[in-house]
């Protein structure tokens, strides 16, 4: 009870964030030499200029937990004060067990609940409303929210339709229980089951179990109708944010920043348009990542903080679609002080962070052909498959370790 007029309300404040970038760029020069496309077409239709790649040691556990433990240093408290961990991915290191699972770990947290959240590129926006239901009930102190996304492997860098538009990477945020006033207000998401297959990955669940056909087929990597998802994307990111936005008591012009889904900067521009906003309203920063799904919020929602473009006092919308169809936005009263989260990336280096290796089974190398040339060449992360980690076992190959 805070006074006797009626027990305090538990509200969600952002008090860490966090992203995390693989070294290697893949730029729209290099996707020219893969596929019958130019860097004149990709910039103007997209606006993406270079995206990043995992190296082969790396994967969406190993950038998650940098990004959360980045996230978890700008807040300021321990890996052990955090008491549920939800990962947004589609593209998970195995299917059983969850991300989420091997991140715990990682991070070095001994007491959390954790699972995965699968809503494609709304799987961040998803995770954050599920964690700020989890504060206002009562469930969770502090929450560690992580977009992680590792799509360079489940591409066909023979289809310039897709193969051009997606990168990896990984954001984080911790949303802390408070009495004070501010922090997320209103959630408005969406399920469009219409779209189920305008966005999908066919084989390797249930329905087409991996196979030599499936694989012969290409069915294990992204297909996208690209002028449906288009068009779905300009309607819904409008209406989820503006729903959000008057769910919080607010109107679009209270808003000082937007944080929308990193896919394409003309979807954008139409829903600065739709919501009749500047331009200068909406973080971009998918020129230099691409779409990184689940990941893309959050590495923004970073950058922004980081750049100074967020202050105490600001409104700020973080809105995305995806696969499913899927939306989703969550209008936030900041709080933070910005300045906190500058120091994250000297602070937690992945070279320091390990993620748990199998004892019993080797692993193939995961980079893709199409991308192996590149990852070779000079300036990409060099680290041999059999550079084993001290203490792991000598037959496991340590794809989940990050770079020593
Ligand atoms: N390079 C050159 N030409 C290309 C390329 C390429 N990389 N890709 C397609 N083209 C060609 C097409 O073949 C077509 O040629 P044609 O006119 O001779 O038939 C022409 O360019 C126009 O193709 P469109 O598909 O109409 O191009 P559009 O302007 O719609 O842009 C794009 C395509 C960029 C994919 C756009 O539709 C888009 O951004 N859609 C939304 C995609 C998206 O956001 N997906 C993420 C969803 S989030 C998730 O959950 C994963």
């Amino acid at each position: 009870m805070n006074d006797a007029s009626g027990p305090a309300i538990r509200r969600a404040h952002v008090t860490g964030w966090g992203r995390y970038a693989p070294a290697q760029v893949l730029t729209n020069a290099d996707l020219e030499k893969m596929v019958d496309t130019s860097d004149e077409w990709i910039r103007t239709r997209t606006g993406i200029r270079e995206r990043r790649v995992a190296a082969a040691n790396e994967t969406t556990a190993s950038m998650a937990a940098v990004a959360g433990l980045r996230a978890i240093h700008t807040a300021g408290i321990q890996p052990d004060d955090i008491d549920l961990i939800l990962l947004a991915t589609l593209t998970p290191d195995y299917w059983m067990p969850s991300t989420a699972a091997l991140v715990k770990e990682a991070i070095g947290n001994s007491r959390a609940t954790a699972f995965d959240v699968m809503a494609a590129c709304s799987g961040f926006v998803y995770g954050f409303a599920t964690a700020q239901a989890y504060i206002q009930a009562g469930l969770a102190q502090h929450v560690l929210v992580i977009g992680s996304e590792l799509l360079t492997r489940f591409l066909d860098y023979t289809d310039r339709s897709t193969c051009i538009l997606f990168g990896d990477g990984a954001g984080a945020v911790v949303l802390s229980a408070s009495d004070e006033p501010g922090g997320a207000l209103g959630v408005e998401m969406t399920t469009e089951p219409q779209g189920a297959y305008m966005i999908w990955l066919p084989a390797g669940g249930s329905k087409a179990p991996p196979s030599a056909e499936t694989i012969a087929r290409g069915e294990h990597y992204v297909r996208m109708e690209g002028n449906q998802t288009y068009r779905f994307a300009t309607k819904t990111m409008a209406t989820t944010a503006l729903e959000s936005i008057r769910r919080s008591g607010l109107d679009p012009s209270d808003i000082d920043l937007f944080i929308p889904h990193q896919a394409n900067v003309r979807i954008i521009e139409a829903v600065a348009k739709g919501l009749d906003l500047p331009m200068d309203k909406m973080f971009i920063n998918l020129d230099r990542y691409g779409n990184t799904s689940a990941a893309s919020v959050p590495i923004a929602l970073a950058e922004a903080v980081n750049e100074g473009r967020v202050e105490i006092g600001d409104n700020v919308t973080i809105v995305a679609f995806g696969a499913g169809f899927t939306s989703g936005a969550v209008t936030i009263n900041w709080t933070a002080d910005p300045a906190r989260g500058r120091s994250a990336d000297d602070a937690v280096r992945p070279e320091d962070v390990s993620v748990r290796l199998p004892v019993d089974w080797d692993s193939v190398d995961p980079i893709p052909d199409a991308l192996a040339d590149l990852m070779r060449q000079p300036g990409s992360l060099d680290v041999p498959l059999d550079d084993v980690a001290p203490g792991e076992p000598e037959h496991a190959q340590p794809h989940a370790q990050v770079p020593a």
